[in-house]
C-alpha cells in the first residue's frame, strides 16, 4: 500500500492488478514517465502525458477484439502505442473510433500479419504511423486508404518482397516512407502512384537486383533516395525518369559495375550521387552527361582503373570527387577538362605509380586539396604541377614511396608557395618536417641516374622525376658533395632540417628571382 500515497490517483482495483501481474513494469514506468499520472482507463490501457503534453495512450498486450470490444475512449488522445501486442489482422473494425484525436499511431513490433483494407480509415488527423518490426509480408492495396493527412509511414523491418501497385495512393500528404530492411526485390512501377509530396524515400538493406525503367516515376517532389546495401546490378536508362527534384542518390554498397552513357540525365537538380563500394571498373564515356549542378560525386571503394575519354563530362559545377580505395595505377589530371569548381580531389587508397597532366591542358583553378596518401609513388611533376593548380593549397603525400631527394625539392617548392604539403588529412606541417628529417637521413642523396637528358615521357607530361629543377638545386648540394670529399653522396642527416630547408628555400628564391 506504499506506492498508493506516492500515485494517489490510482484506484486500489487497479493498484491490486497491478501489484499480482506487472509490478515492475508499471513502476519503471512510473519512474520513467516526467508525470507519473496514471489513470485505469482499462486493464490493457493507460494514459500517459505525452512529450507534446497531451494524452499519451499507451497498450500493453492487447489484441484486435480488445480494441472492436472494450469501449476505448479515444477522443482526447493524441498519442497511441500499442506495447507487445498480438494484433495479427487489422481490418476495418478493429480501430473503429469515429470520434478521435490521434494524430500518432506506434504499433511497433505487435506481430502483425495482414493489414485490410481501409484498416486506418477512422484516424483522419494521423500524422504518423510506424508499422515497424511487424511480419507484414503483403499490403492490401486500400490499407491504408482515408490517411490523407499522413507525413511519416515507416514500414522498416518488415517481409514485403513486392511493393504492389497503387499501395500508397490515398497517401497525399506523405513526406517519410521508410521501407528499410524489408526483402524488397520487385517495385512496380506504379507502387508509388499518389506520393506526389513524398521527400524522403528509404529502400536501404533490401534485395533489389534491378531498377526498372519508371520506377519512380510518380515521386515529382522526390528531394532524397536511399537504395544502399541492396543487390542492384543493373540501373535502367530511364529508371530514374521523372525524379527532377531529387537532391541527393544513395546507392552505396551495391553491385553496379558498369554505368551506361546518360544513366543520370534525368536527374537535373542533383546535387550528391553516392556510389561508393561497387563494382565499377571503369567510368564510362558520359556517365554522368546531365548532372550539371552536382557538387558531391563519391565513387570510393570501387575497383576502377581507367576513366574513358570524356567519362567526366558534363559535371561542371563538381566540387568533391572521392575516388578512394580503387584500382588506378596512373592517373591524368587531364580527365578533368572544363571541372572549374572541382575543389577536392581524393585519390587515396590506389596503387599510384604516376600522376600526371598534360603540358598543353587548361589548368583546374578551383582545386585547393590534393589527397595522394597511401599509393606507390615515387615522385611526381610538381612544378608542372603546381601550374595547373594555381590555386592549391593542401597536397597530401602520407605513405607513399618518395625518393628522398625529389621529397626534399617538392617540399621546399611548396613552401615558398604557401602549399602545405601534409602526411594526413590533419595537415600538421611539423609532422612533414619530422617525417623527412627521420626518414631521409640516412638515405644517401645522389643525382639522378638517368642524367640530365630530357626523357621522352616528360612531353606528355608523365613524370618520374624534374630534372630542371634538380639542376637548379643540385647546385647547392654539389657544392656539399664537393665539400664532404668529392663523393657523390650526400649525408643528410649532418645538416639539421631547419638547416637544410634553409639552403633550398634559399636556393629556389634566388633561382626565382633570377
Ligand atoms: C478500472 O479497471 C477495472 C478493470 O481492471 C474496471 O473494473 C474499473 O471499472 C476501472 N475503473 C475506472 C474508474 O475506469
Ligand atoms: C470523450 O470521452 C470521455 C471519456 O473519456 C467522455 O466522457 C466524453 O463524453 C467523450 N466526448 C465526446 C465528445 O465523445
Ligand atoms: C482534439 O485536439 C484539438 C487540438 O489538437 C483540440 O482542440 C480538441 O479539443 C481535441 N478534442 C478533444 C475531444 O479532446
Ligand atoms: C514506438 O514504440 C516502441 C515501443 O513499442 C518504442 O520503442 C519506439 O521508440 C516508439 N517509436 C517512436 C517513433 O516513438
Ligand atoms: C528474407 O527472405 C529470406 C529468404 O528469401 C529469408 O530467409 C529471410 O528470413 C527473409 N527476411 C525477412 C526479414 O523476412
Ligand atoms: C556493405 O555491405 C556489407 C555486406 O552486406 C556490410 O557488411 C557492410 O557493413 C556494408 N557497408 C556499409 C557502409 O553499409
Ligand atoms: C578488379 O579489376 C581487376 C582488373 O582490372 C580484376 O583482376 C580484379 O578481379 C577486380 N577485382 C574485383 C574485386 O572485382
Ligand atoms: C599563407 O597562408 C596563410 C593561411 O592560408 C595566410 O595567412 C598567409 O598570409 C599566406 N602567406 C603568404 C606569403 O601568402
Ligand atoms: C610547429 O613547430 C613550431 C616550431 O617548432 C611551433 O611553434 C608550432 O607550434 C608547431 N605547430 C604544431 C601544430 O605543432
Ligand atoms: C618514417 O616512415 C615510416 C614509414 O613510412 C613512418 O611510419 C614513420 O612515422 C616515419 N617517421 C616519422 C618521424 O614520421
Ligand atoms: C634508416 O634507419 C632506420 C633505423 O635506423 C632503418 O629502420 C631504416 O630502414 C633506414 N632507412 C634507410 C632508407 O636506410
Ligand atoms: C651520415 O652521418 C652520420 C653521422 O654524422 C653517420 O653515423 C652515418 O654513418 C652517415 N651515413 C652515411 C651514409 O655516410
Amino acid at each position: 500500500m506504499e506506492i498508493c500515497s506516492h500515485i494517489s490517483r490510482i484506484k486500489v482495483t487497479f493498484v491490486v492488478y497491478v501489484l499480482i501481474v506487472n509490478i515492475i513494469i508499471i513502476v519503471e514506468n512510473v519512474r520513467s514517465e516526467a508525470s507519473p499520472m496514471l489513470e485505469n482507463i482499462s486493464s490493457s490501457c493507460l494514459t500517459k502525458q505525452s512529450v507534446l503534453g497531451g494524452e499519451h495512450m499507451v497498450c500493453v498486450n492487447a489484441t484486435p477484439s480488445y480494441f472492436q470490444y472494450s469501449g476505448l475512449k479515444l477522443n482526447r488522445s493524441h498519442w497511441l502505442t500499442c506495447v507487445r501486442c498480438n494484433l495479427n489482422v487489422i481490418k476495418e473494425s478493429t480501430f473503429n473510433f469515429p470520434k478521435n484525436n490521434v494524430s500518432y499511431l506506434n504499433l511497433t513490433d505487435n506481430n502483425i500479419l495482414t493489414i485490410e483494407p481501409y484498416s486506418f480509415g477512422k484516424f483522419h488527423i494521423l500524422k504518423f504511423l510506424s508499422l515497424k518490426r511487424n511480419p507484414i509480408e503483403t499490403i492490401d492495396a486500400k490499407a491504408f486508404n482515408g490517411l490523407r493527412r499522413l507525413l511519416h509511414l515507416d514500414l522498416s523491418f518488415n517481409r514485403f518482397k513486392i511493393v504492389r501497385s497503387n499501395t500508397f495512393a490515398e497517401l497525399e500528404s506523405l513526406d517519410i516512407l521508410n521501407l528499410n530492411w524489408n526483402n524488397i526485390t520487385y517495385i512496380h512501377n506504379d507502387a508509388f502512384v499518389g506520393l506526389m509530396n513524398l521527400k524522403y524515400l528509404y529502400l536501404n538493406y533490401n534485395k533489389i537486383k534491378t531498377l526498372l525503367a519508371d520506377s519512380f516515376k510518380h515521386l515529382t517532389n522526390l528531394k532524397i533516395l536511399y537504395l544502399e546495401n541492396n543487390r542492384i546490378r543493373e540501373i535502367h536508362p530511364v529508371a530514374f525518369n521523372n525524379l527532377r527534384n531529387l537532391n541527393y542518390l544513395y546507392l552505396n554498397n551495391n553491385s553496379i559495375s558498369y554505368l551506361v552513357q546518360y544513366n543520370f540525365k534525368q536527374l537535373s537538380s542533383l546535387v550528391d550521387l553516392q556510389l561508393r563500394s561497387n563494382s565499377l571498373s571503369e567510368i564510362q564515356t558520359s556517365s554522368f552527361n546531365g548532372l550539371s549542378g552536382l557538387k558531391f560525386l563519391y565513387l570510393g571503394q570501387n575497383n576502377l582503373t581507367r576513366i574513358q575519354p570524356y567519362g567526366l563530362i558534363g559535371l561542371n559545377s563538381l566540387l568533391i570527387l572521392d575516388l578512394i580505395g580503387n584500382n588506378f595505377k596512373q592517373f591524368s589530371l587531364d580527365n578533368f577538362k572544363n571541372m572549374n569548381s572541382l575543389t577536392t580531389l581524393w585519390l587515396e587508397k590506389n596503387k599510384l605509380r604516376s600522376i600526371t597532366v598534360n603540358e598543353d591542358s587548361d589548368p583546374l583553378p578551383a582545386l585547393k586539396i590534393l589527397d595522394m596518401i597511401d599509393n606507390s609513388l615515387r615522385s611526381f611533376n610538381y612544378k608542372l604541377l603546381s601550374e595547373k593548380l594555381p590555386n592549391i593549397q593542401d597536397i597530401l603525400i602520407g605513405k607513399n614511396r618518395w625518393n628522398c631527394d625529389f621529397l626534399l625539392k617538392m617540399y621546399n617548392y611548396y613552401s615558398v608557395r604557401n602549399v602545405s604539403v601534409c602526411l594526413d588529412a590533419k595537415c600538421n606541417a611539423n609532422e612533414t618536417d619530422q617525417f623527412i628529417k627521420t626518414n631521409c637521413s640516412n638515405v644517401s642523396f645522389h643525382r639522378d641516374s638517368k642524367g640530365r637528358q630530357h626523357h621522352p615521357g616528360e612531353k606528355t607530361g608523365i613524370i618520374e622525376d624534374d630534372e630542371e629543377d634538380a639542376e637548379q638545386n643540385d647546385f647547392v648540394l654539389d657544392s656539399e658533395v664537393v665539400n664532404n670529399g668529392g663523393s657523390n653522396n650526400f649525408n643528410i642527416s649532418n645538416l639539421s632540417i631547419g638547416v637544410l630547408l634553409l639552403l633550398l628555400r634559399t636556393t629556389t628564391t634566388t633561382t626565382t628571382n633570377g
